[in-house]
Formats: structure tokens, sequence, C-alpha cells
């Protein structure tokens, strides 16, 4: 059998396997995490790997060119391992460790940094899981009701419960608890299906902590705060990649694959539990608890991810006309779907609108409370479903415009997620076209990420380099733009200060391929404008939620027509509120009530249906521009170009 000797910066793993093997299911199998945006399909060119010693089979090269061909570079997911090899994988194809990122101290007016945020956190603790303590009578001759009777009358003397239920655990062991401890107990009861179950007896002076999760099941990172029941503290947070991420970058992608392999949808239903229970064993080991403490948990993420985590094949999703399985997710036993909290706690998953508006965004609204408010707010989630939510106290109208990752990397030659290395901000002289950039944790650059994309394109079209239509002004002339092959690139950094072994650069073919996202996004908040008869000048106020970096440039953003162009003080960016919105369900049973009534509230507009989109379509190709063909939609930008 051949032996894979994986070299990764420092560490080397050695890996057994059978002749034949796919090279990316080894490499996965290895427990290495490596970029696979297409899924395997062979034609994102992410999984690229470099062998060292020995011969593989090689069924496609895909894009590759001919210098990396002659360097040993491979495809992993076109490749196959018939003998010993030696494989280098390179720090561009791997996804490092997630890292959370705590806005900088930024004191320019323009970004937009999350210190800004002004979500309702105060909220009366009332948690899903909760202790009372009760002293019951003790029974006689007369006063002759069951044990579990007792228990129920003293509980309802303190409050009204309606419906409650008991384990069978629990009522196993209630008569001897009943007269070992006096008649005095403490009654844990957490909420099951709409009504309280009577979980856990402890003795009158057990003192430890309950605890409850907050999970935030992202396409790309997945995050988990560890929450303190009682005091609603929380007391660590955990970020990871999703592991699903080998199996493909987006939603389709991943739906694909589950259609597509035999054994496809229980790989990505194993992979999100799989990272679920990382972060879960990450914030025991940092606290020294108990699984068996963290008594109950509130996850939020998009219908494909929920449909994923029940292991429920999503196929429909994707398929006209878009019906999930399920919006309104009923509690689940935590033993049920394998997580590693106590055996017996309720899972609660928020509830979403249709197949492209999930649990994240109702969270997110719950988060930020635009369902209360008179005022009309704006609600932009750029990540690749683009989610945009309009409204207010009175109504609620959303959309998923399916804006693609490219703000997030995808499709972009020398795009990343936000991660160290990754460029975040450009300026380029206009004489001599030198470039200054700054990266995340200041280290070698090897990629861009959203946030320097943003500002890339609007730096580009502002020195005259690309017109306003993506395209490389034809007079330009420099040694920074060159053809290659059937495309024409600018380098933004040469490779001597590259932290990767090549020149990095930005395609034509990246160009049209972000402005065809935000082409995307603006085009579906037209929509949803034109839909209420509303104009932009009635939005009061625009929230921006997306983990895609440490801040957003607004400027840049409204000049390359991502975001409308209304005042500065207009925008705040709210960073991950679909956690925020799990995290306030979780120790509010009124929260977690209201947001089911936000995702019956909210009115999801089918932006293909046939009677919107002819309209949407127009739109997206209008939007397509720098920063839009209708230039009276973006006075401000257009003042500031009027001397070009
Ligand atoms: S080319 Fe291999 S995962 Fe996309």
């Amino acid at each position: 059998m051949p032996v894979i000797n994986f070299l990764l910066d420092s560490e080397k793993i050695e890996f057994t396997c059978d002749s034949g093997t796919n090279l990316m299911e080894a490499v996965v199998e290895a427990g290495i995490e490596l970029k696979a945006v297409c899924g395997g399909a062979g034609s994102c060119g992410k999984c690229q790997v470099i062998v060292k010693e020995g011969e593989v089979n090689q069924l496609a090269q895909g894009s590759l060119s001919p210098d990396k061909l002659k360097q040993g570079y491979v495809l992993a997911c076109q490749t196959e391992v018939i003998e010993d090899v030696r494989i280098e994988i390179p720090p561009e194809s791997r996804l490092s460790e997630h890292q959370i990122f705590v806005a900088e101290e930024a004191e320019d007016e323009e970004l937009l940094t999350e210190k800004e945020i002004q979500i309702a956190e105060k909220i009366e603790l009332d948690p899903l899981y909760k202790r009372v303590d009760l002293e019951l009578d003790e029974p006689t001759l007369v006063n002759n009701a069951s044990d579990l009777d007792r228990l129920y009358t003293g509980l309802n003397q303190r409050h009204d419960w309606p419906g409650l239920t008991t384990s069978l655990s629990v009522m196993e062991d209630l008569a001897s608890h009943l007269r070992d401890n006096n008649w005095q107990t403490q009654v844990s009861l957490a909420l099951a299906n709409d009504n309280y179950e009577v979980s856990e007896l402890n003795a009158p002076d057990y003192e430890q902590p309950d605890y409850g999760i907050a999970v935030d099941i992202g396409t790309t990172t997945m995050v988990l705060e560890l929450i303190n029941l009682e005091t609603g503290e929380s007391v660590a947070t955990s970020g990871l990649y999703n592991k699903q991420g080998r199996y493909g970058d987006d939603v389709i992608g991943r739906i694909n694959y589950a259609k597509q392999n035999d054994d496809g949808l229980d790989k990505l239903h194993q992979a999100v539990i799989d990272t679920i229970n990382e972060l879960i064993d990450d914030v025991v080991n940092k606290e020294s608890i108990d699984y068996a403490d963290i008594k109950t948990a509130v996850f939020a993420g998009n219908t494909t991810m929920s449909h994923l985590f029940l292991g429920i094949d999503p196929n429909n999703i994707r398929l006209e006309p878009y019906i999930p399985t399920v919006n309104f997710i009923p509690p689940l036993q935590a033993e049920e779907l394998g997580i590693k909290i106590k055996e017996e706690g309720w899972i609660h998953y928020l509830p979403g609108v249709s197949s492209f508006v999930g649990g994240d965004i109702t969270s997110g609204v719950l988060a930020t409370e635009i369902g209360k408010r008179e005022e009309i707010t704006l609600f932009i989630d750029i990540g690749t479903n683009g989610e945009l939510v309009l409204g207010n106290q009175d109504w609620l109208i959303t959309c998923s415009c399916s804006a693609g990752p490219a703000f997030e990397g995808g499709g972009i030659e020398y795009g990343m997620r936000a991660m160290s290395g990754a460029i975040e901000f450009f300026e380029i002289d206009e004489d001599t076209y030198e470039i200054k950039y700054s990266t995340i944790n200041a280290r070698p650059p090897i990629g861009v990420c959203g946030s320097g994309l943003i500002k890339l394109i609007a730096t580009l079209n502002e020195v005259g380099i690309i017109n306003r239509s993506g395209k490389f002004e034809s007079d330009f002339e420099h040694e920074r733009l060159r053809e290659r092959e059937y495309e024409t690139e600018f380098v933004l950094v040469w490779e001597e200060q590259a932290g990767i072994d090549e020149d990095i650069v930005i395609t034509e073919n990246d160009i049209k391929n972000l402005l065809r996202s935000k082409g995307a996004i603006y085009a579906g908040i037209r929509m949803m404008l034109q839909n209420m008869s509303l104009t932009e000048d009635f939005i009061e106020e625009v929230l921006v939620a997306g983990g895609f970096g440490n801040y957003i440039n607004i400027d840049d953003a409204k000049k390359i027509g991502l975001l409308p162009d209304l005042p500065n003080d207009k925008f705040k960016f709210v960073g991950n509120t679909s956690l925020k919105g799990a995290k306030m369900s979780l120790l509010s049973k009124e929260k977690f009530d209201q947001v089911n009534e936000i995702a019956n509230k909210m009115t999801y507009l089918e932006l293909s249906a046939e009677d919107q989109s002819q309209e949407f379509m127009d739109e997206f190709v209008s939007a397509q521009f720098i920063p839009h063909t209708d230039l009276s939609l973006f006075p401000s930008v257009t003042e500031t170009n009027s001397d070009d």
C-alpha cells in the first residue's frame, strides 16, 4: 500500500492508503484542511499541492500553468496515488484555522467597524433551561397525591407552566430523591416543544452552574459561544472553518455533492456535526467543565445548513420552485444528532423563511430589532447568498440575490477569506502606479480579502486603470499590466514581496466576478424598494452584516456601487448578528418566541419568479457598472468624479 508523506510548513504527516486513492480524499482523511471551492469538480483550481517525490496519476490538470506543472503542482482532487509519494501542501491551498476578528480601533469615520454596533443586548434573563427551588408538603393519608402530581403542584404554585412533561429518567429517581432530600429540591426545567420538561432534580444545596451554547453555523465559518445560563454571561467563544468546506465552498456546491455521491449527504452531515463537537471540545477544555453541564443549545444557520445539520436531503432547495423540507424545525435531543452536550439536552434551530433565507437571517432580524422600529431599515448580509431584509414594525420583506462568493474570495484567482496574510487595504500612486498595501496580522501577502477587493476595485477605477465596465483602459501601459494566455491581468504584489512563490494579480475576469456580485446585491436592494413603492431616501438606516474583514470602507463601497449612496452616518456594521440572535434566544424565552413571529411575518420575494425575473435581470445588468449605468443614483460619487 502506498505511503504518502505530507509536508506542511514544519510538520510532517504520514498516511497509508490503497493504490488508486484520490489524493484529495487522502488529504481529508489525514486531517488536513484543503481549499476545495468546487467540491472536487476540478474547476476551481484551489486544491493545488506539489508532488515532491514519486509518481502520481493525473486525471486532469485544470488551468494549472505550464510553469506550475513543471514545478510538480497537481490538483489534489484530480490525482490518484499509485506509489509512495511526498506531497507538499502550500500555505495558499490550506484553510488555516479560523480567526475571530476583533474590530480594530479605527478613528476614521469612513470605516464601518463593529464597535459602532448597537444591538439590544439588554434582555430580561429567562433562559430556555432554568432551575426552580421548591419546598413541597410532605404527603399524608389525607394529602395523598402522587409524587409527580405533588411536584407539578409545587411548580405551578410558583408559576404557570402549561403542559409540563417529565422524562422517564427523572421519574425513576423521583420517589427516593424527594424523600432523601426532605421534600426540598431544585427542579431544572428545559424548554422542549413549546412546553417545559422536568429534566433534572438536584439536591437543594447543588451549586454547579448550568451552561448553554449559541452557535452560528455559517457556510464558511462556525462560531460557538458558551454561556452561563444563570448569569447570562458568555464565558468562552470558539471559531472554526466549517469542515464541509472540503466538499464545496458554497451551498449549491454542497447540495450537488450530496446528490452526486452515494454517501455525500452522510459526509456533509458528519462534517458539520464534527465541527460543532470540536468547538464544544474547545470550550469544555478551556473552562474545565463537563459535557453534561451544557444543558441546551440554540443554532442559527441558513436553510441548506439546517438540512445538512439534520441530515435531510437538501436537493429540492436548488430545484424550482425551491421548496425546503422544513422551515420551522421542531426541537430535537442532542443524542439523536450526536452533539456532545447533555444527552437529553434540547437542541433548537432558529426558523427560516424560505430555501434561501434561513435562521441566520431571522436571527439577525431579532438581534437588530428591525421589526420593532418605526423607521425603515435595510439589512444586508454581504455573503454568498446575499440575503437582504427591508422593513419596520409594520412589514418586513426579504430576498436572496445570490451574490456569489466573490467578496469572500471565491471565484477570484488570488481572493481569500479574511485571515492572516490577506491584503485588506490598497493605495495606488496616480503617477508611478506604486502600490502600498496592508495585510491582516502584517504577514507577507498571500491573497486579497473582501475589504481589500472593495478598496482595490474603487482605487483601480479612480486612478484610471480600469473603466466603468471593469475593463482595463485600452491606453493604459505599465509593466504591471500584462497578457497571460487568454487573460489580461494586473500585478498587485511582485513575487519577491509575496508570501507565496508567485506574483499576486487581479485579472479582468476577477473584476467581472466582483462587479457581478456587487451588482446582484444592489439590484436586490432596488427590487425590494420597488416592490414596496419606495425610493432609497426612505431608508433610515443600513445595517451591514457579514464577516469578510475587519471593516468596510463605506466610501469605497458606495464608489463601486455595492451600497446605496446614502450619508455615511446611516450605515452601521453589525458583525455576526446570526450568533447574537441565537444567544438572545437562548437567554430569553420571549426572544425565542419573537424569532418565530419574525419568520412568520417576513415576506419572501422570489427574484426568479416570472413577475420579477425580467426586472431583476435589467437591474442586475445596470448595476454591473462602476458604480451603475444610472449615475443619478450615485450623486455623491459622481460629484467627486466630476473632474475625471
Ligand atoms: S479543482 Fe480541486 S477542488 Fe476545485
